[in-house]
């Protein structure tokens, strides 16, 4: 809000209508990668927020947290968690289910990632339902982290029409 770069971030995310299927607006944040300025303020945004909350892991979730986790996560001297899709993980995992619209989906962490009591900041592209992100939350606090926050690049009312 009045951030200067917030414009110039919104204008670098590429919106395409009825992708992956008819009435879906696609947030397409490949654009914004592209973007060597826009992405550099998407991640400053964060890194200034969260440098100073004594937080030691940024989790990201598959596929597009990814994209954003790991530069926050050097910026603020934490490391980085993928939680991934299931049967990707080589280590031993704890899962956890999440429903869609049509179906459900998985995500997975590697148990020893994250040690009881650690301060972990969650990091997605978009948040829609929040489905994803309370699995993620799940995940963390079965192992005793504590989730500070939860953050994305996209939020809600603009994600979905029709
Ligand atoms: C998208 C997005 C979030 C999630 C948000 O991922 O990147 O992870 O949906 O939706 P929700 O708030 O309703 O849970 P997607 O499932 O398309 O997976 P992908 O990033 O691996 O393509």
């Amino acid at each position: 809000h009045g951030d200067p770069r917030l414009k110039a971030i919104s204008e670098a995310i590429r919106v395409v209508p009825h992708f992956p299927k008819p009435g879906i607006m696609f947030q397409d944040i490949t654009t914004l990668l592209l973007d060597h300025k826009a992405f550099k303020s998407t991640v400053d945004i964060f890194v200034d927020r969260y440098r100073h909350m004594n937080i030691s892991a940024v989790a990201g979730v598959e596929a597009r947290g990814f994209m954003f986790g790991p530069p926050i996560a050097l910026a603020i001297g934490a490391k980085f968690v993928p939680l991934r899709k299931p049967g990707k993980l080589p280590g031993g995992v704890i899962s956890e289910e999440y429903v869609l619209e049509y179906g459900t989906d998985c995500l997975e962490m590697h148990v020893e990632a994250v040690q009881p009591g650690e301060r972990v900041l969650v990091i997605d592209d978009l948040v829609a339902t929040g489905g994803t992100l309370s699995a993620a939350i799940s995940l963390l606090e079965r192992v005793g982290a504590e989730v500070v926050e939860c953050a994305c690049v996209i939020g809600l009312p603009e994600v979905k029409v029709i």
